[in-house]
Parts: C-alpha cells; structure tokens; sequence
C-alpha cells in the first residue's frame, strides 16, 4: 500500500500495545473473572515474558466493560514510602474521563496535597523532602473504597513490579491493612519477576500477605502461535520469513521477547518484497547476540562463583550438568551445584522443566556456550 511508512512491526523494548498482545487469552479471562469476583491475584513470569504486556490488555478490557475502574502501578524499583506514594499518585492521574473529576474532589477533600493534576504530591515529596508520606498513601491506599462509595463501580489496581517493595520495610504489612477491608470495593494484582521475593511475600507464613492471593504463572508462547505471528507482520509488511522461521523458533525457545527481537533483528535484514535466506539470518542471528552481549556480561559479573559454574555446566553439559563429567570440568561439587541451582531458580535465570533446570533465557544459554566454550573470545570473555 502506499503511503504507508515501512516501520519494523516487532517490538521488543516496551511493553506492546493491546493490539499486538500474542495469546494470553486465558489469562486475560482468568485475571477479569478472578477481578470480579474481589479476588486477588498474584501474576508470576521471568522478566520479559509479558506480564506488563498482559496488565495492560487486562485493564484495557476492565475498563471497557464499565464495571472497574483500571489502575495500573509500576513499582519498578521502589525504595521508599515516599517513592510508593508517588507511583500510586501517577497511577491514577493516568485515569480520564468521569471517574477522574470524582478521583480529583475525593483527593481534594483530603488536604493532604494529592492531585491528579500536574501539582500533586511528587511535587509536593520534591520541594518538601521531610513531608511524611504517610499520611497521603494511607490516603491513597483508602482510594478504592472512596471510588467504590462514590461511583458504585470496582477498582481493579495492578501492582507491576510488586517484587521490589521488598525493599519498602513493611510495606507489605501497610497493604495488608488496607485491602483486607477492600473485599467489595477493589481487586489486586500483584504481578512480579523474581521467584524468591515473590516467595517471600506470599508463601511464608506469618507475612501480611501469606496465602491471599491465587497464583497465575505465565509462560512461554506456543511455537506455532509465534510462527503465525511473525509470518503475519512480515507479510503485513511485503517481506518473508518463511525459509528461516524454524531457525527463529529454535533460538527463541517460546521466550515472547526473545522471539520479538530476533524477528525485529531478521525483519531489519530485509528489504521490502524480500524473503530471508540464510545469511540474512546469520547476520540478524550475530547482531542480537551483539546487542545482548553487555547485560549477560553485567549479570555473569553479579553472579556467585558456583553460580557460574553451575550455569556452565548446564550450557556445556545440557543432559547431564549434575555428571561427574560435568561437574568435574567445572570444578563444582555436587551439594554447591544443587545450592547453586537453586539460588538460580529464586533469581528467575533457570526453571525447571520436565525435572531438569533449564535457562529461561535461551539467548544467555547461546552466550555462555560460545563464550565459555572454547570459541576464543575477545572483549566480552566473563572473567
Ligand atoms: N503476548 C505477547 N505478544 C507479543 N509480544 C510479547 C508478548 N509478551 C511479551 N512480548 C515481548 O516481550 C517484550 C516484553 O514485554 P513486557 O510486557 O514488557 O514483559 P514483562 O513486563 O514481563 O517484563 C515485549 O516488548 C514484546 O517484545
Ligand atoms: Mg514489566
């Protein structure tokens, strides 16, 4: 068609739009009826496996319904109440329409500095550093329920990122005392990347949020719904895949952005009404592995000792990491390999899969290989 710009239809750096949003219908069923139904929920996925994605869609599809109001908060690296209270601010200012005039005179009847508006209480934390926060995310926390009052509709508030209020002392307990009345008035999601602090929160007992809310893992994408996916955009686009579309799956492993950006590298290869031959892949193959070389070099340099070992001895050794052959060449015993593991698992970087621990990451799998296997290696040698 003309006239229409010839733009990369794969995303892989941002949470993609609702539109673009592969499968994930269940889940997005699932979430809405638990939603109604005032239950909470938490979301788990390694990073980049589409949970913000998801949250999105969810909410797009809560508010059209015009039964709940969607909040979505991005807690990415929180470290204090006052940053929380923040975050929870800038989710609701992101509201429009009716129920944004009866979120600003709720706020307004506070006193307390909130605002939808531009002036509101990040302003306020800024100009003022020693204000106590408290009282506006109490405030905040009790927003719900006022909405609920007011409006006679549902809040559904999404807590992204909820793994890092870790850092946030007794955040949790803070929560817990606001949403165990909110039964009528709101639902949660708590969507989260790291298995251990996600475990920590929800599954030990005696924390606040012990046992409340129903889990929901998502996983890796189907190869075929990928494959039809990435045939469809590049077709959309008057370009193929098709001779290399199997090679792509393989790489990927079903991991949604590892998939998006190994078609967004490929699609890059090609000009318009080309099909992909093998070089074109090569290349795109060599630019991605280019591209991510810097953070699994920064992450390999965060990593225990006989973390890494045990990391090479699963890339080197796939089948039988926990051999003495394996074990031996890394120089690992078994109980440091076994601990290793499972330190691993809590940091979302393996799974297990059909009893063995697999990389999340099929890419760090392909980096640790090349890098550790014997390819003479320049710059980017983990040492
Ligand atoms: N359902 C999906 N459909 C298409 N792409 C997806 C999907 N889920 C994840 N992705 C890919 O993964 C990337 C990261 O998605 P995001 O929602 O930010 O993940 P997370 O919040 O779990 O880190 C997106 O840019 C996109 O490339
Ligand atoms: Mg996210």
């Amino acid at each position: 068609m003309q006239g229409v710009p010839d733009v990369n239809p794969f995303v892989y750096s941002r949470p993609v739009a609702p539109e673009d949003v592969l499968d994930r219908e269940p889940e997005i069923r699932q979430l809405l009826s638990l939603a109604a139904g005032g239950h909470f929920v938490r979301l788990y996925a390694p990073r980049r496996f589409g949970k913000t994605s998801l949250l999105r869609k969810t909410l797009a599809e809560a508010e059209r319904s015009r039964e709940l109001v969607p909040v979505l908060v991005d807690l990415y690296g929180v470290l204090s109440y006052a940053d929380v209270t923040i975050r929870i601010e800038r989710a609701y200012a992101q509201l429009g329409g009716p129920i944004r005039r009866t979120i600003e005179s709720i706020l307004r009847t506070s006193g307390l500095g909130l605002s939808l508006g531009a002036p509101g209480i990040s302003v306020k934390l800024q100009l003022e550093p020693r204000t106590d926060p408290l009282p506006a995310l109490h405030a905040l926390l009790d927003l719900p329920q006022r909405v609920a009052e007011r409006s006679g509709k549902r809040v559904l508030v999404a807590l992204d990122e909820f793994q890092d209020i870790g850092k946030v002392q007794d955040f949790d307990k803070l929560l817990r005392s606001h949403i165990q009345h909110q039964g009528e008035s709101a639902s949660y999601i708590f969507s989260g990347s790291e298995p251990g602090m996600m475990r920590e929160l929800f599954d030990v007992k005696g924390r606040p949020l012990y046992g409340q809310a129903e889990p929901l893992r998502l996983g890796r994408l189907p190869e075929a719904d990928v494959a039809a996916y990435v045939e469809e955009r590049f077709a959309r686009t008057k370009r193929s895949a098709a001779p290399m579309l199997d090679a792509l799956l393989a790489t990927a492993q079903g991991h949604p952005q590892r998939a998006m950006l190994l078609a967004h590298r490929l699609w890059d290869e090609l000009a318009p009404r080309q099909t992909a031959n093998e070089d074109d892949w090569q290349t795109a193959l060599a630019r991605t592995r280019a591209q991510v070389a810097p953070e699994f070099d920064a992450l390999w340099r965060g990593l225990e000792a006989n973390e890494q070992r045990a990391l090479r001895a699963i890339a080197l050794f796939p089948e039988a990491p926990y051999g003495a052959r394996a074990l031996g060449a890394v120089d690992l015993k078994k109980s440091g390999a076994h601990y290793a593991v499972r330190s691993l698992r809590e940091k979302g970087e393996l799974e297990e899969e059909g009893g063995r621990a697999v990389f999340v990451d099929p890419l760090f799998e392909l980096w640790l290989r090349d890098v550790q296997g014997g390819t003479p290696s320049g710059d980017d040698a983990p040492v």
